[in-house]
């Protein structure tokens, strides 16, 4: 091809066996010129953001973080998130995360929301420091206006939003419903619910402009099934799934997809915790929740990110609505 320039990959000084073709670069303006592309091999396809001033054959210098992440990734196409933004509310601890970590890894810029301000730094800095893109904010989901300033402070940060997931919940006090004060009932609410609703409602018109986009929620299998146990975190559960269905339908036409994801018990702080407050010895409630999985045991956090992130990247363009149990069994029996 004579009408096509070539862009290469150096990594270290290194010439990588990466191109990729682009339109006769003198005859573009500088907006018209591509800011990203794929690098790609027989074996690799590699994502990278193009300078601004490209030239024709000019090679560019690959982040390390692009290469090991693509490591051990043989066979496959490309980062799942590539160019994508994310925010992750409660992503400090457990599933919330494992999310972020595994979003980072597939390319996508993540956006840590939470309350435990030092764990959220930390996990943010651990993914920068691999080569990943991650900023921490503090934020309490059940405050609209914190929720408004900082998803707004995220698009500017990042560029855009194109995901969120709606991951921060409380178990609340384990009292039967005649014992629970309307303290309890409303600060699990408050959390699990209103803070999907606000998260939801002012992502929207950030997902709106970037022509369309994925939100995730958290609802659990106690959103599907019941026990004698946690009221107002099933009946929580259970408004986050119908939220989700309501939200599908509304936002469809608008390329705005929103699902729900539910887990079986992963060992996270959140069940620990739960633990802890049973009065059993936490080993032994462990065990008796590894019984309670037809599969043998309880879940890994990354059991849950891996869902969240299959339902945020394009391979999930059309799921929308749905529910993804991901349980070992649990509900199956
Ligand atoms: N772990 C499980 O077995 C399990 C099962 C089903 C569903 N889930 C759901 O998955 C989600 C994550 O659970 P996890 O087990 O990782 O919990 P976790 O306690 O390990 O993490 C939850 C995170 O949410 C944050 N958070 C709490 N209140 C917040 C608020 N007001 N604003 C912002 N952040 C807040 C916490 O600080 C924490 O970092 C929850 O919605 C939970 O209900 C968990």
């Amino acid at each position: 091809m004579t009408d096509t320039h070539i862009v290469r990959a150096r990594y270290q000084s290194v010439n990588l066996h990466l191109s990729t073709r682009v339109p006769p670069l003198s005859s573009l303006t500088s907006e018209q010129r591509p800011d990203h592309g794929v690098l790609s091999s027989n074996s690799r396809r590699i994502p990278v953001e193009f300078p601004a001033h490209l030239q024709a054959n000019e090679a560019l210098e690959v982040p390390r973080f692009i290469l090991l992440q693509q490591g051990p990734k043989r066979g496959t196409t490309m980062a799942r998130l590539a160019h994508k933004v994310a925010i992750v509310t409660g992503g400090s601890h457990g599933i919330g995360a494992a999310t972020c970590a595994m979003m980072a890894r597939e390319g996508a810029a993540v956006a840590i929301a939470d309350i435990l301000d030092e764990d959220g730094e930390r996990l943010a800095q651990s993914i920068e420091s691999g080569g990943g893109r991650a900023h921490y904010w503090n934020l309490d989901v059940t405050d609209e206006g914190a929720v408004k300033r900082v998803l707004g402070e995220v698009a500017d940060e990042f560029g855009k939003l194109d995901i969120l997931v709606n991951n921060a919940g409380i178990a609340g006090e384990n009292k039967a419903t005649d014992e629970l004060s309307a303290e309890e009932w409303d600060e699990v609410m408050n959390v699990n619910v209103r803070g999907v609703f606000f998260c939801t409602k002012h992502a929207i018109p950030h997902l709106r402009r970037a022509g369309g986009g994925a939100i995730v929620n958290l609802s659990s299998i106690y959103g599907i099934i019941s026990a004698q146990d946690i009221p107002a975190y099933h009946a929580s559960k259970g408004a986050v799934r119908l939220m989700t269905k309501t939200d599908a339908l509304t936002y469809a036409k608008e390329r705005i997809r929103v699902n729900s994801v539910h887990p079986g018990f992963i060992w996270t702080p959140l069940v620990e915790d739960l633990a802890r407050r049973s009065g059993e010895d936490v080993e032994a409630f462990r065990s008796s929740l590894d019984e309670r999985h037809p599969i043998g045991h309880v879940g890994e956090p990354d059991d849950i990110a891996a869902g969240i992130l299959y339902l945020a990247s394009d391979e999930a363009k059309f799921v929308t609505g749905s529910e993804l149990v991901i349980d070992g069994g649990y509900t199956a029996q």
